[in-house]
């Protein structure tokens, strides 16, 4: 069972881990006044709004909006939950974790996601035994040499097989007393019709562990031997197992990324295994899905902002299909990313296999960067020829508007003119209408800002001075304020912030451990960050217009919709009274509250 880390180790390591000195190393920080800022890390960015604050111990991006702790930096930096950042500063602060058995209580509250990191962990153990076995797996050893798998490789990756048969697994969870719901959780069982028992989800397949950085067994890939179908099975997604988060040998390729400052990403278990095999150990592989924006932030933390990624596609359409669409991702994290494309027929695996190392690291010299490749797969696409030049600018228009730098802008607005031989300007014409129409998307969303602008202001007022000046949290509490908030957002923070006033009273960087929610964090960074004299009296004139303002509300409201009826604009109308409605819920609450 694993053990659990006690809070007072939670609060010793976050003493320890200075956030500053964290965030320094993989941010440039300048001292200005209190804080430091530098170059958001998580958004692409040319003059710092990246702000860290020493004496709160928080950071917040006034460009993108992130923000949190200590924990919360680690856990955004690498894509890792919160026991794994708190154990991965742990170690970097030496402070050690004593292994403790939980108390009942304790028990309960823990996570499910242990539970089911040690349900994979003992389904690999099996799987692990399994492939050895004289009898049941002499048919999975044959194949992995024919594919030309070595021991080694087998042991680093752990790789297993599933023998034949519906219940090995029920079976062998059954035996060691493992309840058998959390094992179909983890997804290695299935229920059978009727509630009828469970059967094994993995039968008969080569297994391929897959492990998150911790090198935790988050989840499993099975290969049939034959040409069955489907070829590769995975687990389901669990509490444990995302597919959006996970690569696949990330956990042994991420020390040589970090030091080589670069990372290949192929697309399936065996070419992964090649590359390890033949020395490219800075390679993970994103197993049958697109790479997602989550896989960039993780890669974005192994490589640096200035580090490379080579993306490895197999040369058929898919692959480039793959890499247009991960374009945007890749321009919108500020990672350069390059594509490096195989002959026709191979994929990185069986062209290793072929070809071996050297004539491999050959092709990925000459990768492009992926601005430049789409480029070329465009025009390859739709040719030369005017109407295929017409294609290939309008495919590029939106892709190219969503530069934000400049430059960088410029000069592939340049690069593809020339490419196609047509005037820079005519390019340069569309792009900017293409950037004209994305801003008309606003206004619509203006315009209700100022519907609820007052109110949504004052809120936000509010929750600023409950957490920067916490004498006034009774104030709040006996008056209920929070009943009449709107914003459900703010008023969940609103109420995790009275639920534990008497604990934590100035702590901000606590509050951020109780807030499960990655914006409902960013917003608390946001409302901490800046720093406002208040005094009772300011509070409380704050909190009285908030109540008559509410109060007055209803009034204008009713105007609104009188208008509305008046102008036959029934869309509006419906929605006025909707609001009304919403407001009559709150009186009704109000009014409950009072009578208490
Ligand atoms: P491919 O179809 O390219 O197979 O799928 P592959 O990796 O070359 O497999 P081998 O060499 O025939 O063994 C690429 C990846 O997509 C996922 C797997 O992760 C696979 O490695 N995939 C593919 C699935 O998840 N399910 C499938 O049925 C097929
Ligand atoms: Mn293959």
């Amino acid at each position: 069972m694993a053990d659990f880390i006690p809070e007072d180790k939670i609060l010793e390591i976050k003493n320890a881990a200075d956030i500053v000195d964290v965030i320094s190393g993989n941010v440039l920080l300048k001292k200005t006044g209190k804080n430091y800022i530098g170059l958001c890390p998580f958004h692409s960015e040319k003059t710092p709004s990246f702000t860290v604050s020493p004496q709160k111990q928080i950071f917040y991006c006034f460009g993108c909006a992130a923000g949190g702790n200590v924990f919360s930096f680690v856990m955004k930096r690498d894509g890792i939950t919160f026991p794994e950042a708190v154990r991965m500063l742990s170690r970097q602060y030496g402070i050690v974790i004593p292994l403790q058995k939980m108390t009942d209580a304790q028990k309960k509250r823990h996570s499910e996601r242990e539970e089911l990191l040690a349900v994979n962990r003992q389904a690999m153990d099996f799987f692990c035994k399994m492939l050895p076995n004289p009898d049941s797996g002499k048919q999975a050893a044959a194949y992995l040499k024919k594919r030309g798998i070595t021991k080694d490789t087998i042991i680093a990756f752990k790789i297993g097989y599933a023998p034949e048969g519906w219940n090995n697994a029920v079976k062998f969870f059954s035996k060691q007393n493992t309840p058998l719901g959390i094992v179909e959780k983890a997804g290695l069982i299935v229920e059978r019709g009727n509630k009828n028992g469970f059967y094994d989800r993995f039968r008969n397949r080569i297994i391929f562990p897959i492990f998150n950085l911790n090198a935790n067994v988050i989840g499993f890939g099975g290969r049939v031997m034959n040409d069955d179908m489907p070829k590769y099975l995975n687990s389901p997604e669990t509490a444990i197992y995302n597919k959006s988060r996970s690569l696949y040998g990330l956990h042994l390729a991420k020390q040589k990324c970090r030091e080589k400052e670069t990372i290949y990403v192929a697309e399936g278990y065996f070419d992964l295994l090649a590359m390890h095999q033949n020395g490219i150990n800075n390679s993970v592989a994103t197993l049958g899905t697109a790479l997602t924006s989550e896989h960039v932030q993780i890669i974005k933390g192994l490589v640096g902002k200035d580090g490379n990624v080579v993306l490895v596609f197999d040369s058929d359409n898919a692959g480039i299909q793959a890499a247009l669409r991960s374009i945007g991702i890749f321009l919108n994290a500020g990672v350069n990313a390059s594509v490096m494309v195989l002959p026709t027929g191979y994929d990185p695996d069986s062209y290793l296999l072929e070809f071996g190392k050297a004539s491999f690291l050959n092709i990925a010299e000459k990768a492009r960067t992926i601005m430049l490749f789409l480029m070329d797969a465009l025009i390859d696409k739709y040719g030369l020829s005017v109407e295929g030049k017409i294609r290939v600018v309008s495919e590029m228009r939106d892709t190219l508007s969503s530069i934000e730098d400049r430059v960088a802008r410029s000069l592939y607005i340049k690069e593809l003119a020339e490419r196609l031989g047509i005037e820079e300007t005519a390019i340069l014409e569309k792009v900017r209408n293409a950037s004209f129409r994305a801003d008309n998307g606003l206004p619509k969303t203006e315009k209700q800002r100022t519907f609820y602008g007052k109110l949504e202001k004052l809120e936000q007022q509010i929750i600023m001075m409950m957490l920067q000046f916490p004498t006034i949290l009774s104030e709040i509490e006996g008056r209920n304020i929070l009943n009449l908030f709107e914003d459900d957002r703010l008023k969940s923070i609103g109420q995790l912030i009275l639920s534990h006033k008497d604990r934590l009273n100035t702590k901000l960087a606590d509050l951020m451990d109780l807030v499960d929610d990655q914006d409902q964090r960013s917003i608390v960074a946001a409302l901490a960050m800046a720093d406002y004299k208040w005094d009772y009296a300011a509070c409380l004139a704050v909190l009285t217009r908030f109540e008559s303002l509410r109060k007055n509300d209803k009034k204008a409201l009713i105007q609104k919709i009188k208008k509305a009826e008046e102008s036959k604009d029934y869309e509006l109308l419906a929605k006025l009274l909707n609001e009304k409605q919403k407001m009559a819920v709150l009186t009704e609450k109000k009014k409950m509250s009072l009578l208490k």
